[in-house]
């Protein structure tokens, strides 16, 4: 039987009736932009994320750019970003007329290097965008120790990570602000395209609510304080977004039931496996990825055994033909061109179950042992 990468027909499955009541509730009051549900949803994940603050967007590309401008980035500025992740991190940077500079990431978290990030910065590096790549975060600490006394904004690229935990506290939380995307495939997804601003910062809150929204000044309706864009949340998605958070706990739980199976199964093979839950940091899988220098036949025999996987990423932003014109050569990140070409995400889902993932598991051991 096929095990596909990710299933969202299981999940809709479960809670068909629910959302057709929110979008019954929407329709029937006739208000689809900036009204309650919006408002609701922003209340409720601000809370789940621990943040104080939340603005919904369209999706999290414009969360990442809305992050940036309301920080003061923008033309001549360079913002600092993985060259393994993927693209919108850094399309986003270029959307607001700054210029990304690519920096290589630790081999054990994926995310960007604290150390090659304190070498790499200039005169003109004005923010990072950390990424909590796969759903574990990047190392937050050694970051803000390397961004803050060289006066760099952060903002904390969440898109894969909702509900993990860094020392114990939600991603975003760390940074100036935090940029969600409700992708569908997300931990927690919409029907369509979504996103969201977390940010402990009042006055970063506001610019973010008026950037989202033609620039409108507070409460006015045809007063445009900056020339904003319309990158807001509507309300039909705001409430299919609020029956998802409810479940977002249980399915990051689900998630990680999977992930034991394979940990347990796949110990002792010649891969490397995602970190391990430690000192209150917490993995949500949003991908399983292990590495592998096997990486395309073990691909070649999962699937001939219908069990789907998939490359994130097979080729680093730096080696982007979006990015041709920088001139980097292969060799200029050694260790995100490695991780390009070792990953292999394995199906995961909250729906997965323990069974398919040791089927999973079980296929890969029968490579290793052929
Ligand atoms: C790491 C990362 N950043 C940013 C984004 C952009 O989010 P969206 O597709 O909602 O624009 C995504 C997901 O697609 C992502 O995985």
């Amino acid at each position: 039987m096929k095990i596909p990468l990710l299933d969202l027909k299981e999940q809709y499955a479960g809670l068909r009736e629910e959302l057709l009541e929110a979008a019954k509730r929407v329709m029937d009051s006739g208000a689809f932009i900036n009204g309650p549900e919006g408002r609701a949803f922003e209340a409720e994940f601000a809370s789940a994320m621990g943040a104080p603050h939340c603005a919904g967007v369209s999706n999290g590309t414009d969360a990442i750019e809305l992050s940036l401008k309301a920080c003061g980035v923008g033309p001549g500025h360079e913002v600092a970003v993985p060259a393994f992740t993927f693209i919108a991190t850094a399309s986003a940077v270029c959307s607001i007329g700054a210029r990304p500079l690519f920096v290589d990431i630790d081999e054990k978290t994926f995310a960007i290097d604290p150390a090659a990030l304190k070498r790499n910065l200039t005169r003109k590096t004005k923010a990072v965008i950390p990424v909590h790549l796969f759903g574990w975060p990047a190392d937050m600490d050694a970051i803000l120790e390397a961004a803050r006394p060289a006066g760099l904004k952060v903002v904390e690229d969440c898109a894969q990570a909702h509900g993990a935990l860094y020392k114990g506290r939600g991603v975003g939380g760390f940074g100036d602000a935090g940029a969600f995307s409700f992708y569908p495939t997300k931990n927690m997804g919409a029907l369509g395209d979504a996103g969201a601003i977390v940010t402990r910062d009042a006055e970063l809150h506001q610019a973010v609510l008026s950037l989202r929204d033609a620039g409108r000044s507070p409460g006015e309706r045809y007063i445009h304080a900056v020339p904003g864009r319309n990158a807001r949340l509507d309300e039909l998605q705001a409430a299919f977004l609020r029956v998802k958070l409810k479940r977002l706990a249980e399915w990051n739980v689900a998630r990680e039931r999977a992930a034991s199976v394979y940990r347990k199964e796949l110990a002792g093979l010649p891969l490397g496996l995602p970190p391990e839950n430690s000192g209150g940091t917490r993995h949500v899988y949003h991908l399983f990825v292990v590495r592998s220098k096997r990486r395309d036949e073990l691909a070649a025999r999962l699937l001939k055994a219908d069990i789907h996987t998939a490359l994130y990423y097979p080729v680093p932003l730096h080696r982007q033909p979006a990015f041709r014109d920088y001139g980097l050569q292969e060799g200029a990140f050694p260790v995100s061109e490695r991780a390009c070409r070792e990953v292999l995400a394995l199906p995961m889902y909250p729906e997965l179950g323990e069974e398919r993932a040791r089927r999973v598991a079980g296929e890969i051991r029968r490579f290793y042992s052929s």
